[in-house]
């Protein structure tokens, strides 16, 4: 019987994807201090594009140079001329011919960080209103943005998918889910605003839906243009699932090749498979299904009302669940992310058939914070240490990749937690000194 996850996937726009896995969007603070791609990214993804994915989506490149998810982002700004200038440029290109060297596609996350970014490196973080993200101190009030602003992020939008396209990624994600800019417009509870660009959820949608259309046009009818989602916000008050199936309706007639199905934010990570605070915390549906995948139920809701093809990202770790998930019809791709920090090959030995399961260390990064750090702990201090100490631990495990070393399972969390801080202090400063 041939493999489900070995089927080629035709998209709308004529591109077709060689197989049915992708490694989704992380983040990887491996740019220089002018924003730059540089060879780490290179060595990282010819790492990955050999590992056998269909599709790579790289992690989050950032649309204005002043409010960065983290620093070590990548970002294409135009009002940042090293970030834009041919030497800029022919390092995109190197990254793209790494990430594309099996004959994958490569795609470029592309996003805005909105009220998400770290006083660190931020100055004046901007949202639809200011409404602060309150969250260890480190998020600064945002600004709300004028309507020509947000004009003028759409166009960027449009521009940076077109440099994005130029310089050799296949495709383009418009990021909006988890609570930056585009996602963060789409919610009652950041979206305060009672213009055009408030109120009604076809007003909240407007900033994603004028975005991926601007983009779209923007790049030409075959190109692969794809948006992430979350299929709820799982915070109360926020982006429900009800308004998720809205917005789809809203992108249904605006050419997008992909949704990619996540949910949550900084004060809700269940992208993560995380619980945030649970004053404000909408529980998610255990699903039925598939236990391991986080966001399936949503996504067979979503495929009811999708003409677009759809991924769920979030939890799969076994060819049994990604199987089962396929033939269920409610997803086309299989989004997977943490195992591929860890093990590079993951999908080209699912393919094989050499494992069913998938390298899983977040249970025990997140047991090994409770165990130390959790009977006193408020919730803050368990939150800091198990989100920002696991993702430290990912990111640690990237950057031994990239620069061409062994991964290292066994470090520990605290340690990945001071490092994680330490790393992106330095990095803040370097962005400083730059200025
Ligand atoms: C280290 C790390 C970095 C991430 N960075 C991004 C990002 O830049 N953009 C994005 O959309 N999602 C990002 N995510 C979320 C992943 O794409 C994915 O939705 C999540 O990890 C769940 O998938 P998994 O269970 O297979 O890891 C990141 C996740 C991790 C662990």
């Amino acid at each position: 019987m041939s493999d489900p996850l070995a089927q080629p996937l035709r998209l709308p726009c004529g591109t077709t994807l060689g197989n049915r896995l992708c490694k989704a969007a992380m983040t990887e603070g491996l740019g220089d201090s002018r924003l730059r791609a540089t060879s780490r990214l290179d060595q990282l993804y010819g790492a990955w594009s050999d590992g056998g994915a269909g599709l790579l989506i790289t992690g989050n490149v950032m649309i204005d140079h002043r409010v960065l998810e983290r620093p070590g982002n990548v970002a294409i700004d135009p009002g940042f001329a090293p970030s834009v200038d041919d030497t800029a440029r022919e390092r995109l290109r190197r990254w793209a011919s790494a990430g594309t060297r099996a004959g994958n596609a490569l795609w470029m996350q592309i996003s805005h960080a909105g009220r998400q970014s770290p006083r660190y490196v931020t100055r004046q973080p901007v949202g639809p209103s200011d409404v602060q993200l309150d969250l260890l101190g480190n998020y600064a009030r945002p600004r709300a943005l004028r309507e020509d602003e947000i004009l003028a992020l759409v166009r960027r939008f449009a521009d940076v998918a077109v440099i994005a396209r130029d310089c050799g990624f296949t495709g383009v994600q418009v990021h909006g889910a988890h609570g930056y800019l585009l996602s963060s417009f789409l919610s009652p509870v950041t979206n305060r605003r009672s213009d055009a660009w408030g109120g009604s959820l076809p007003n909240r949608a407007r900033f994603l839906v004028e975005t991926v259309r601007a983009v779209r046009k923007a790049v030409g009818a075959d190109f692969p243009v794809s948006v992430k989602l979350n299929s709820d916000d799982f915070r109360k008050g926020g982006f429900s699932h009800a308004d998720c199936l809205g917005v789809v309706e809203l992108l249904n007639g605006e050419g997008v090749d992909l949704l990619e199905i996540s949910g949550g934010n900084y004060e809700q990570p269940r992208l993560l498979g995380i619980a945030g605070r649970d004053v404000d915390a909408v529980q998610v549906r255990p699903s039925t299904r598939v236990r391991e995948a986080y966001f399936l139920d949503y996504a067979a809701a979503i495929r009811r009302v999708a003409r677009m093809p759809l991924m769920v990202t979030g939890g799969f770790r076994s060819r049994e669940g990604m199987e089962a998930a396929l033939a269920g019809g409610d997803t086309d791709l299989i989004g997977i992310a943490r195992p591929f920090c860890t093990h590079p090959d993951v999908a080209r030995r699912l393919l094989a058939r050499e494992i069913d399961t998938l390298p899983a260390f977040e249970d025990r990064l997140h047991l090994r914070a409770r165990g130390r750090l959790s009977p006193a702990s408020p919730w803050l201090l368990a939150k800091m240490v198990n989100v920002l100490g696991a993702q430290g631990w990912y990111y640690q495990q990237m950057e031994r990749l990239a620069d061409g070393r062994r991964v290292d399972p066994r470090r520990g969390m605290l340690r990945s937690f001071v490092r994680y801080w330490w790393n992106d202090l330095s990095k803040a400063a370097a962005l400083r000194r730059r200025e």
